[in-house]
């Protein structure tokens, strides 16, 4: 019986080895709201093709672009329940999760997009990464998609403009109280039904990068654009702590060196993105360009600025001092 228990293991240790050369690789999702033509786009594409090539027949990447898969609305409760591996939601997406990364939503606080990169690399910004870590979410990088603009059926010059009309807003409580500031009506909507509310006007206007302005033909449907660069939209690209720590290590470091590469790609399209879009948008003819004189820009700022207070407790005066001397 000894030398047929044995004869038992090698038949099942072959089998076994025999399985293994056909086992299915173990597929990774990405699910993301925006078009492929944009920084987190791209960006998820290249991290698909970098673990593919590295990883090859071990894992497989499905990215789900425009909200096919989740959206807004669900896409980190699903990270949590391990239906999706990797999300980048912007960073006003967060709130529910953690107060901190609030800062990114403070109006005029980031003078341009070097200032942004250089807090987010900065001790405080990489300490933010883990600010969400009790809850289970795994803050891997940031990503930049750049500095947004308002856009609405009638040009806003200066803040009284804006004044009683209805803007859709992300999830986020500071940029509810930035349009409150202006006397303006915030609506907290999904991103994938920004465009039908702008094109049967239950909304007025919207705040966005030129980049999503772009790809989600926002400008087709808005009478004008207001080059206010308020503030900044930019992501971190997280994975819940239950998928991280049970990947092998070996394994793990592969998929992180994978992700920074493709941050680098995405920011660097980010970069190029926000002037090519913003001139594919003015090319169209479809959408004016509202130019804000230094003096209106001043008004904007005078009017939003003190809604940094409402916050500073939550988000802690040291963190907006950091961040304030990335401007420098
Ligand atoms: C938005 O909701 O406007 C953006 O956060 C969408 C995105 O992911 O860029």
């Amino acid at each position: 019986t000894l030398k047929s228990i044995a004869k038992f293991a090698t038949a099942a240790s072959i089998l076994t080895a025999s399985l293994n050369v056909f086992a299915e690789p173990v597929e990774i999702k990405f699910s993301h709201v925006v078009a492929e033509n944009t920084p987190k786009g791209q960006m998820a594409l290249k991290f698909k093709e970098l673990i593919e090539q590295r990883l090859p027949g071990e894992y497989v990447v499905n990215v789900f672009p425009n909200s096919q898969l989740f959206g807004d609305n669900n896409e980190l409760a699903a990270l949590l329940l391990n239906d999706v591996q990797f999300v980048a939601p912007s960073l006003s997406k967060f709130e529910r999760y953690t107060k901190k990364l609030q800062i990114f939503d403070l109006p005029f606080l980031f003078e341009d997009m070097d200032a942004v990169d250089r807090f987010q690399q900065s001790k405080s910004g990489q300490k933010l990464l883990n600010a969400m870590n009790r809850k289970g979410v795994v803050g891997l990088g940031y990503l930049h998609n750049g500095m947004k603009q308002f856009s609405a059926n009638d040009p806003l010059n200066v803040p009284k403009d804006a004044n009683g009309k209805k803007f859709r807003i992300m999830a986020s409580d500071v940029i509810a109280a930035q349009f409150d500031a202006v006397g303006a009506i915030p609506v907290k909507k999904p991103f994938s039904e920004v465009f039908t509310l702008l094109q049967t006007r239950a909304i007025d206007g919207q705040e966005n990068t030129w980049s999503n302005t772009y790809s989600m033909k926002f400008y087709e449907v808005q009478s004008h654009i207001t080059e206010s660069n308020h503030g900044v939209l930019d992501y971190m690209v997280v994975t819940s702590n239950t998928f991280w720590k049970g990947l092998p290590a070996d394994k793990r470091a592969v998929f992180k060196s994978s992700l920074d590469e493709a941050i680098a790609l995405g920011n660097k399209i980010a970069a190029e993105k926000g002037n090519e879009d913003k001139q594919a948008i003015l090319d169209s003819n479809r959408s004016q360009l509202v130019t804000l004189t230094p003096e209106a820009r001043q008004q904007w700022v005078n009017a939003m600025k003190p809604v940094w207070a409402k916050f500073e407790d939550q988000i802690g005066k040291d963190m907006i001092d950091a961040a304030q001397a990335a401007n420098t």
